[in-house]
């Protein structure tokens, strides 16, 4: 039998002195203001060994309170970069959304599993309306879709598709050895190869076709490459278009590629994972024409859409055929009478958070022509920037962008040497990559917010940086 002090005891290391879900807001509310705060600066980050050593990372024996936790959580984001602020150009993602956080916030709070209307209610239905409104766009009148844990598994749902559709009996079978291949550009995102071999296809089927000096897909390279392979007897799986290369942003020609895989019955996939929210924009919807003609479409709102990670969807033009790829029967779970509201029939995952409610609120706060405006304010930063670089004679623009990238050298010096010094100096956050075997930095003008000035701010601290080196 326990004593009443055993019990209390019990109770108490299970909550404490139960925080009310008021002081647990409270105290979230005063993180998140200390985070904000940081907004105009960039972290120097610790070495990750000093972190480990000087934080409490792994789980107590003896619970601590809430309030002990959230200094904790402090220490935490002390030494985790800021993401939001105007220094920050490191990835395909950057910025804040207000509305978008708030829906992000209630999606933990509400906790429901995306599997069924049963166990998340009107949450599976804004699911629905934000796909079936994103298939609008790609030019779709009617679609299928799905949510997932970003571009990589948009990609791969897509591709498992494409194959249970190119292979017969493939689902229930498995591979039987038979050569197949996969067709995307040299400047396609790396979860093609990826996914190629997670999915049983080797990732040595996947042919990486030249890209013209703009960085989009040759397509004449594609035919005779597909028209060779299907002489010699190899089974085309899927031919995958980039619409926003992940360093210089470029848009393959999607209705020529079309033409090609219609042509030879080819599954045609769009990975618009970055540049998919250009369909936002009716002056910039042209980069992707022909994308209608597509089969599938990977589209991510955490990047130029400015939702916290990750959202994702991948869409399909014929309804049923991800159903036709996933569906397994779970009698306890899937209702089989309501499956157009079970969306765990048409996903990878069974248990599955909730990633749509961020993107509703958000699409609610600013509508079509708010986020219309969004990508015209990030195609402006970087056409600013563009003739920043243009005015400065130590500066070259290794390529004119097709939309945000913004790719450049610095006479002189190594592009990978100036990033870390401004990273490690605490000045700016921007990322290098290779373009004609050539060191550059990749400026991603993904933050709306950001103001012509900062931009100014940022190619002072380059030059900065670019003297320093030089000077050594
Ligand atoms: C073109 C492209 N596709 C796919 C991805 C993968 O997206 P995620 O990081 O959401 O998995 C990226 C990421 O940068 C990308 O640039």
């Amino acid at each position: 039998m326990t004593t009443q002090s055993e019990e209390r005891k019990w109770q108490g290391d299970w909550g404490g002195e139960p925080a009310g879900v008021e002081d647990v807001f409270a105290l979230a509310a005063e993180l998140a203001r200390r985070v904000i705060d940081r907004d105009g600066k960039i972290v120097p980050l610790p070495e990750p060994i000093q972190v480990e050593a000087e934080l409490a990372l792994s789980p107590p024996r003896e619970g601590v309170s809430i309030e002990v936790v959230a200094e904790r959580l402090w220490r935490l984001l002390e030494c985790t970069p800021n993401t939001s602020g105007k220094r920050y150009f490191n990835q395909l993602f950057a910025g804040r959304d207000d509305a978008a956080m708030l829906g992000e916030m209630l999606a933990a709070v509400a906790n429901n599993s995306m599997y069924t209307f049963k166990a998340a209610g009107a949450q599976v239905l804004t699911e629905r309306a934000l796909l079936a409104h994103m298939g609008c766009k790609v030019g779709w009148a009617s679609c299928d879709g799905a949510f997932t844990p970003g571009g990589s598994m948009s990609n791969f749902a897509a591709m498992l598709v494409a194959r249970n559709v190119s292979l017969d009996g493939v689902r229930e079978r498995g591979i039987d050895g038979r050569p197949v291949a996969i067709y995307t550009s040299a400047e396609s995102h790396y979860s093609i190869r990826k996914n190629a071999g997670m999915l049983g296809l080797g990732r040595d089927c996947v042919r990486a076709i030249e890209a013209d000096i703009d960085g989009r897909m040759k397509v004449a390279a594609l035919r005779e490459m597909l028209e060779r392979d299907i002489a010699e007897g190899v089974t085309p799986v899927a031919i995958v278009a980039t619409a926003g290369t992940t360093v210089q942003g470029a848009f393959d020609p999607m209705r020529d590629i079309a033409e090609v895989a219609h042509e030879h019955g080819v599954w045609l996939h769009v990975d618009g994972a970055f540049g998919g929210s250009l369909l936002l924009s009716g002056k910039r919807r042209p980069l992707l024409d022909g994308c209608e003609l597509a089969d599938s479409f990977t589209w991510d709102a955490h990047k130029m859409m400015g939702v916290p990670l990750t959202c994702s969807v991948v869409l399909f033009r014929d309804p049923g055929l991800l159903q036709q790829s996933l569906d397994e029967s779970a009698s306890y779970l899937f209702q089989r009478d309501e499956d157009d509201y079970n969306p765990g029939v048409r996903s990878i995952q069974c248990g599955r958070r909730n990633d749509a409610l961020k993107l509703w609120a958000a699409w609610q706060h600013h509508g079509d022509e708010g986020y219309e405006r969004r990508v015209e304010r990030q195609f402006a930063l970087a056409a600013h920037a563009v003739g920043v670089i243009e005015a400065d004679p130590n500066l070259t623009l290794v390529r004119k962008p097709q939309s945000i990238n913004v790719c450049f050298a610095i006479e002189g010096v190594d592009a990978r040497e100036v990033c870390g010094l401004l990273d490690s100096e605490g000045r700016q956050k921007v990322s290098h990559g290779t373009v004609d075997g050539r060191p550059i930095v990749r400026l991603v003008c993904v933050n709306p917010d950001l103001t012509e000035a900062d931009l100014e701010e940022f190619f002072e601290d380059i030059r900065w940086a670019a003297q320093v080196i030089g000077d050594r």
